[in-house]
Formats: C-alpha cells, structure tokens, sequence
C-alpha cells in the first residue's frame, strides 16, 4: 500500500511548546500540551521530571512506562522502585535527586487483552523531544547527571553513544554541550533499572548499577 502524507507522522520538535519562563507548572503544562512528535497520541499524560528544583543530581530515564503515563509521573512503576531501592543501597538521598526522561510520552504497541507493551523510542522522537530535557537542564541546574541507558547516553552524547564502555567513571559535558544554558560539571552512564529487571543475572547487573551510582554519590560528596 503507498503511503501516504498523512501516515507520515509530523515532527516539529517540542520547542515551540517550550514556554518562555520556566517553572515547575509552565513546563509540565508545556510536555502535556506538546505535539511536537506523534507520541503524544497514543499516551495518557506527558510525563516532566519530578524533584526538588535545586536537586543536585538529575537522573535520566529513557521513557515513561504504562504507569508513569497513566499517573503523570515519572519512574512511579516497578523499574522506579528498583531505582529507589538502588539509590539507597549508593547512598544518595533521594531527596536530592530529580527524575525524568529522555522522552516524555509513552511509546508502546497493543497487546493481548488490552494490555500495552512497551516499545522504545525512536531517534526521532528522542531528537523531537530534547528540547524538554534541555529546559529541564536550565530548571534545575543539577551539578551532575546520571544517564540511565543507552536513550539517555544517546540524547546527551549522540546516537553513536554506548553505555558499555562509558560507564561507572565521570564523563565531562559534551563540547559544545545539548543546547541548555546550565553545564553540568559531570555525567555517570549505567544500564536501566529495566533492563535489571529484566535480566538473567539480576543480582550481577543490579550491583554494577548500585556501583556505578555510588560513583555519582561521590562525585556528589567530592563536589559539595
Ligand atoms: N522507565 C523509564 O525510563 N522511565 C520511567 O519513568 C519509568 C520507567
Ligand atoms: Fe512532545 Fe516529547 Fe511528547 Fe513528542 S514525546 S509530543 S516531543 S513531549
């Protein structure tokens, strides 16, 4: 069947959805409002980071999953609560901490019996939507950002980015940076709590994600 330009989803990108002065309520008003892929189609609520604005660590996720889009937060499902349990076992206080994502709409296919399966986000919709990580940048201002897998790697450091050699030591900042005003003195990649979960040797990898997320904790006492 020949496609056509209506099956072709458009893709502004989120900017213009980007409000002038950021908050808290502007740009969580914004992400619900956007339309700057076609993820917002299919999903409940846009989902922005949640934390205290002067947080020191920003945590970067990939996508929200069925949970965090049907309560309009984020990591509030069961990788949410491995990445809690996590950041305890670090030893970094949870109440320093904003979480969000690389993309801020559920992306995910039918299943059976109602059920939506998760479906990765794309390039695209990573590219589309990096606006809102760069204004969630200039927000907070965290002093350091920790990527979790290869969709947070890839929207800092680019597609070609793989958290395998890249993780558990400080990376700097890319040159040139992503756009935000606010440079982050560091950034620590590890895998994603999903992928823990999912994993064959979940005790092996849940450990190399507490360790990698001590490194952050103590870049963060280095720093402080
Ligand atoms: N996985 C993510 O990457 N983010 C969430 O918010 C929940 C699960
Ligand atoms: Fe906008 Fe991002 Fe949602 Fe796409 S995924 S509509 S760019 S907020």
């Amino acid at each position: 069947m020949a496609t056509s330009a209506s099956d072709r989803p458009e893709r502004p990108g989120a900017q213009e959805w980007v409000p002038e002065r950021l908050g808290k309520k502007t740009v969580a008003a914004g992400i619900d409002a956007c339309r700057g892929c076609e993820l917002y189609r299919d999903a409940t609520h846009g989902v922005p980071g949640d934390g205290p604005l002067d947080a020191a660590v920003m945590l970067v996720g990939e996508q929200p999953g069925d949970q965090e889009d049907r309560q309009g937060k984020p990591f509030v499902g069961p990788a949410g609560r491995l990445l809690d349990r996590a950041l305890e076992d670090a030893g970094v206080d949870p109440g320093i901490v904003f979480r969000t994502n690389a993309v801020k709409h559920f992306r995910w296919d039918p299943g059976r019996g109602g059920k939506r399966i998760h479906k990765g986000p794309s390039r695209v919709h990573v590219t589309a939507c990096g606006p809102w990580l760069v204004a969630e940048l200039d927000l907070v201002r965290p002093r350091g950002v920790v990527l979790l897998g290869a969709i947070a790697g890839a929207a800092v450091f680019g597609p070609s980015f793989r958290v395998g050699p890249a993780r558990g030591h400080p990376l700097d900042w890319p040159d040139g940076g992503i756009g935000s005003s606010w440079t982050p003195s560091w950034a620590v990649a590890t895998t994603h709590p999903s992928a823990v979960l999912r994993s064959r040797q979940r005790h092996e990898d849940y450990a190399a994600l507490v360790a990698d997320l001590e490194v952050a904790a103590s870049l963060l006492s280095a720093d402080s």
